[in-house]
């Protein structure tokens, strides 16, 4: 009753050999008398082909076979007629000559067709996501991310890393989105965490001298969701004791390597560094897009004296006058212009400058505030030529820069700026802290273990914005990859972070007193990082959702649709939790 070959691995040296496959069946054709069967299980297609001559009683069964149907088929390899090769198909130059078939299963017939393209919604395939994984493009991702958290495990191995696994139901740790909450049982009115990382226990287990650690491992994040985000995910997480930064990034680099290798993937390739300062004020962005250039410049200084008040103001106060060529954009429509200056307001800017060198001179909504002679220096300092425009944006430092790298982001989609292949970047010193603008409160960047870079560490306190985190982020073709850090390991220093972040002494006790606690017990230096493997698999897999990496993934609402999950639960269960459910008021319906 075994298979003597999964179905894709039929080949040359097989022909006149008999078989026997089981799969399921793909297709279904009747042609000149003849019945083609597509045979498919998860190695691949064979076609297997019943005669009604040369096998009379299969070729009867085989009329009654429909798609997704669960057959086993005994045969023999044969090659096919020359004029009936399949170059597409690694067992196109063969067939099976069938003599004959049994059914394993029947299928209903399938919500949408088991192919490599499917036309089918994507809220129809969740809900039936176990045909959806049927089809052949989600069986290889699925067997490249396989492979891919294989190689991980053994090159960390080699690099003297332990895997260790860290608890699920644990206390909130802080890493910036809101936490999905377990209800305890046996401590009324109390409630679990699920770790949005591993962050507190892997510095607990550099303390606890294992040296370096990785997990693959699930975090939950109850945040907006969005084509690179779920609220279950998976990290390659890592830590290491008495480490700097390059040893951190070197480690991760390597990994990375190995993983193109795997994916098939030029792994060579220059990783520059650029510090957030830099990438800011080039790209206008913390996780620039290195596929393209277009840089950013600088023109304040050129714009100082000038007679536009919004310009002549930000070069007084300090602020800057950033400028991007646009070549080509001296013939964009005014609708256009407007649309990529509603794209830098949506970054805080108040509005969007543009000298446009046309033919017939400079076009300028501010021309006459500008005057010929700054516009002309404008033009020479950023060499843009005829048929080209300057876009500007006066403000802050950091809004400027990130407004008009909005706008360099949307042209480079729309001018086909992008180059194809895959560039990496390390993003290094991100500030330490952040203001968060609907609160007003300072927030770390990254979390609140993170270390202040030494050189700056004595501004904590009177300017905590100026101070430089010891952090460091990999960015892939403009995606954050992965993320991390050089911890206090300093208890002082950690209780001065906390009081920049208003966290007073008690509450800095109450919340993380046992990690204040462990840091007093001889805690080594210590850093590391997390990549989000789903990510890591989207891109190498060349798809453009980390939804087409997970098995069963969740919808944009945080819904499994096929096990139509969250759900209600019963009275009793509640009542054992010591729960009762506020219920919320029915959504307004529109008419
Ligand atoms: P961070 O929060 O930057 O760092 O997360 C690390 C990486 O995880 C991925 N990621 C996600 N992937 C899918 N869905 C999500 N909702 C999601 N959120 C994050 C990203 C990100 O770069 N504890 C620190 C790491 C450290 O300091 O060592 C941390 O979790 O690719
Ligand atoms: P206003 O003087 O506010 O009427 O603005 C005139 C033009 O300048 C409008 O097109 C605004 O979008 C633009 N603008 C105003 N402030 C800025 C600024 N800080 N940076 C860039 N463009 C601006």
């Amino acid at each position: 009753m075994r298979r003597s070959h999964m179905c894709g691995h039929v080949e040359a040296v097989d022909i006149g050999a008999p078989v026997r496959l089981q799969g399921w069946v793909s297709r279904r054709r009747n042609l000149g008398g003849l019945i083609f069967i597509d045979l498919r299980d998860r190695s691949g297609l064979v076609q297997c082909v019943f005669n009604p001559e040369a096998a009379p009683e299969a070729h009867g069964d085989a009329q009654d076979l429909r798609p997704e149907w669960v057959i086993e088929v005994e045969g023999q390899v044969d090659a096919r007629p020359e004029e009936m090769v399949n170059e597409s198909l690694p067992t196109g130059a063969l067939e099976v000559k069938a003599s004959a078939v049994r059914v394993l299963a029947r299928s209903e017939t399938p919500p949408f067709l088991i192919e490599e393209d499917s036309g089918a919604s994507e809220e129809l395939r969740l809900r039936y996501r176990y045909l959806d994984l049927r089809r052949p493009p989600l069986q290889r991702t699925l067997a490249l991310r396989h492979r891919l958290a294989l190689a991980t495990r053994n090159f960390l191995d080699e690099r003297g890393f332990l895997e260790i696994e860290t608890p699920m139901l644990t206390r909130t740790t802080p890493e910036g989105a809101r936490d999905y909450l377990v209800p305890s049982r046996l401590q009324a009115g109390e409630f679990y965490a699920l770790p949005q990382s591993p962050q507190l226990f892997k510095q607990l287990l550099m303390i606890a001298g294992f040296d370096r650690y990785f997990q693959i491992a699930r975090c939950f994040r109850d945040e907006d969701l969005r084509a690179n985000r779920q609220p279950e995910f998976t990290q390659i997480d890592m830590e290491m004791a008495f480490v700097e930064p390059g040893d951190v990034m070197e480690v991760g680099e390597g990994l990375m390597r190995r993983l193109l290798d795997v994916a098939g993937l030029p792994s060579d390739m220059e990783i520059d560094r650029l510090s957030f300062r830099q990438a800011l004020d080039r790209f206008g962005s913390d996780r620039p897009d290195m596929r393209y250039q277009h840089e950013l410049s600088d023109v304040t200084d050129a714009v100082r004296d000038c007679e536009f008040r919004a310009f002549a103001e930000v070069a007084s106060s300090g602020g800057s006058v950033k400028a991007l060529k646009f070549p080509g954009g001296a013939e964009a429509t005014r609708s256009r212009l407007d649309n990529l200056s509603e794209i830098a307001r949506e970054q805080g800017a108040k509005g969007l400058v543009w000298i446009l060198n046309t033919m017939d001179g400079l076009k300028s909504p501010v021309a006459k505030f500008l005057g010929e002679e700054t516009m002309a220096s404008l033009l020479q300092q950023t060499a843009v030529g005829k048929g080209d425009a300057l876009l500007l944006v006066a403000d802050e430092w950091e809004i400027a820069a990130t407004a008009l790298g909005s706008v360099r982001t949307a042209l480079a989609e729309s001018e086909g700026w992008i180059e194809p292949g895959l560039k990496f970047l390390w993003v290094t010193e991100f500030p330490l802290l952040e203001r968060d603008l609907e609160s007003g409160r300072l927030m770390a960047r990254h979390h609140p273990f993170t270390s202040p870079h030494p050189d700056d560490l004595g501004r904590l306190e009177s300017s905590p914005l100026s101070v430089r985190a010891r952090s460091y982020d990999l960015v892939l073709n403009g995606v954050e990859l992965g993320g991390g850090s050089i911890r206090n390991h300093d208890v002082a220093i950690q209780e001065r972070v906390f009081a920049a972040l208003g966290i007073d002494a008690e509450e800095a006790q109450a919340k993380f007193g046992f990690l204040l606690d462990a840091l007093s017990f001889g805690a080594p230096p210590h850093g590391g990082i997390a990549f989000g493997f789903d990510r890591i698999v989207m891109t190498l897999s060349g798809r453009d959702s980390i939804r087409h990496t997970i098995a069963f993934p969740k919808t944009t609402r945080a819904a499994d649709l096929m096990m139509d999950a969250p759900a209600e639960v019963d009275a009793e269960q509640l009542e054992a939790l010591h729960l009762s459910v506020i219920t919320p008021e029915p959504e307004p319906t529109e008419e």
